[in-house]
């Protein structure tokens, strides 16, 4: 047995998470179902935050994994590892969550190769356990044990999907940056700045969002948002958080810098 202790995984304090639309109850009812989920939509939309806020909600556990292209099964799973008395089996996180019963969020899952994406497969239909094949175990999934993925669809390329048997085991949920009005809260509740500052930004991250496909690969995120108005809120004048938070890291081009800078300017 996991001699871990599943509190140690727990979210103490309720985490920030602005509802944008009827996710909170479609997560619990999947999670009732013990379905597995996908969170599918860009970066810094808000879908670390509202994991780790059902998470809190629904008083589970919850472990998160970041996937890459370098990542094995046994990253997931577990391996032998050798010490002073010979070898002693380690389980991977993916292990650990099956058998404390946590929340496992898979993080950028299509990162990761495929031959390791189909290790969580008997775990997301009935079967519901996971092989150990090294260790000659089969271990059954604890009842309140799920499964979360997440992943950008734009960033993914004909050579980087997930298979159908694979995503065709999970309910989905689309994320998108939210409408103005919610934003705007975020990023006053977040960023700690007044309305009218957190209205700015947010009209020049549309402007941004509106130039996606047209030389930007993605407009400024909500998390981009959060950081130039903690910089306007440790003294740093709008315009230069703004550049510094929003433009910068968007963009090597000169001429969308260029830009975005104007955008900015017509604001502060
Ligand atoms: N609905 C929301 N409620 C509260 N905060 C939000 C919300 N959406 C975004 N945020 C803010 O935006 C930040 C980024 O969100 P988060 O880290 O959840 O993005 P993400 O979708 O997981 O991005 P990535 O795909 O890059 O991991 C959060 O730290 C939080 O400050
Ligand atoms: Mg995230």
């Amino acid at each position: 047995m996991s001699d871990i202790d599943r509190n140690q995984f727990l979210i103490n304090q309720q985490p920030y998470y602005r509802p944008v639309s009827n996710e909170v109850a479609l997560y619990e009812a999947a999670y009732a179902a013990r379905m597995p989920v996908m969170l599918k939509g860009p970066t810094g939309c808000g879908k670390t935050r509202f994991v780790e806020y059902m998470a809190w909600k629904l008083g589970k556990p919850l472990i998160t994994v970041a996937c890459n292209e370098d990542m094995t099964a046994s990253d997931l799973v577990g391996r032998f590892l050798l010490d002073i008395n010979g070898t002693k089996w380690q389980d991977g996180p993916l292990t650990v969550a099956a058998r404390i019963g946590a929340i496992c969020y898979l993080d950028e899952v299509v990162e990761a190769r495929q031959d390791t994406t189909v290790v969580i497969h008997p775990l997301t239909d009935h079967r519901r356990n996971l092989p150990l094949e090294k260790k000659g175990e089969l271990v059954t999934a604890h009842p309140d044990f799920q499964i979360v993925i997440s992943y950008n669809p734009n960033y993914q390329s004909l050579m980087k999907d997930l298979k159908q048997s694979t995503k065709q085991r999970f309910g989905a949920l689309d994320f998108d940056y939210p409408t103005a009005a919610i934003e705007t809260e975020i990023v006053v509740h977040e960023g700690g700045v007044d309305k009218a500052t957190a209205e700015k930004l947010v009209q020049i991250a549309h402007r941004s969002r509106n130039l996606k496909g047209h030389g930007l690969d993605e407009g400024m995120s909500t998390r981009l948002l959060v950081y130039a108005a903690q910089l306007i809120g440790k003294g740093v004048t709008p315009q230069a958080a703004a550049q510094m938070a929003l433009v910068r890291p968007l963009t090597d081009d000169p001429d969308m810098r260029d830009t975005l800078d104007a955008a900015v300017n017509t604001y502060f």
